[in-house]
């Protein structure tokens, strides 16, 4: 169901790797609800070519290859966007995250801190440096929107998410503070979306991810909020029927963060 809700906006998406991603999902509904963009990811994601599919389904938009972690990088990927739209934009999804503890198994006890600072760097700094190169080349219209990905192991201890649960509190707190300062000399709006567990590349490698992922969805009154869920979410806030929500941490859970314990979960205990 497409309703032209981002009729004339611009943007970039950040993070599409395959057909899993949030991010896949978001440029395909963006796409059908008239908005133009720029996909990008690090370069050594495009190896397999995927994304190139993606942006021929979505009217051959540019890809811009982009490592989060190189400002040299985000910088040119600002200049080319620009460049293609002949000026600004007006959102930006950052769906980024990647923990070389996670990878390499790491226990979060026996944390290696050349891997630490990495999964900060990535899954955090990105965003900060991706809205200072913004804000410095005063890339996004006012009322624009910027949306990152969270997960609720920044509140509530997931012993198995590892570091990425430092670097997703470290990220909401950026996307606040940054929130303030854009709010006040822009009027664009951040916001972190926390959402479901969801199975994808990233998601698939967090030890136990299955039986969390059941856990969850019987936790939650409505179920996990799936991928396409996600991206209507995301739509939303860069739609302009959310203007005034900026600084926050918004929870796409089915209601998982507000339930202590379910009927289901206590029925799993029943001797
Ligand atoms: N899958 C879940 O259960 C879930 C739940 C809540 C939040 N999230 C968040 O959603 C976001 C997207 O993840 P996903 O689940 O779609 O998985 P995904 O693996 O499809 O996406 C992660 C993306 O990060 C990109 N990336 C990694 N290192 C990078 C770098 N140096 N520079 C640029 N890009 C880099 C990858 O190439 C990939 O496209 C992440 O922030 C993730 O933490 C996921």
């Amino acid at each position: 169901m497409a309703n032209n809700l981002l009729k004339g906006k611009k943007g970039i998406v950040f993070g599409a790797l395959n057909d899993m991603s949030i991010a896949w999902k978001v440029a395909q509904r963006a796409h059908e609800e008239g908005a133009e963009f720029v996909l990008t990811n690090a370069p050594i994601a495009m190896r397999m070519g995927e994304i190139n599919k993606l942006a021929e389904a979505c009217g051959n938009v540019p890809v811009i290859p982009a490592d989060a972690t190189s400002m040299e990088d985000i910088e040119n990927l600002f200049d080319k966007t620009m460049e293609h739209f002949g000026g600004k934009i007006d959102f930006i999804l950052h769906s980024i995250g990647m923990s070389p503890n996670v990878r390499k198994g790491k226990h979060y006890t026996e944390t290696n801190y050349d891997f630490y600072h990495k999964t900060m760097d990535i899954s955090a700094m990105s965003l900060h440096r991706v809205l200072k190169v913004a804000y410095e080349k005063d890339a996004i219209n006012d009322w624009g929107s910027v949306i990152a990905l969270t997960y609720i192991a920044a509140q509530r201890v997931f012993p198995d998410y590892n570091d990425m649960a430092d670097a997703k509190a470290l990220l909401e707190s950026i996307s606040r503070s940054f929130g303030y300062h854009y709010g006040v000399k822009k009027k664009v709006r951040i916001n972190t979306i926390s959402q479901s567990p969801v199975m994808t590349t990233a998601g698939s490698g967090v030890k136990g991810f299955d039986e969390f992922l059941a856990y969850a969805n019987d936790m939650s009154p409505l179920g996990n909020a799936d991928a396409d869920a996600c991206a209507n979410y995301v739509l939303s806030m860069f739609s302009d029927y959310t203007r005034y929500v900026t600084m926050q941490n918004l929870f796409h859970d089915g209601g998982f963060s507000n339930v202590g314990v379910s009927e289901g979960v206590i029925d799993k205990f029943k001797q």
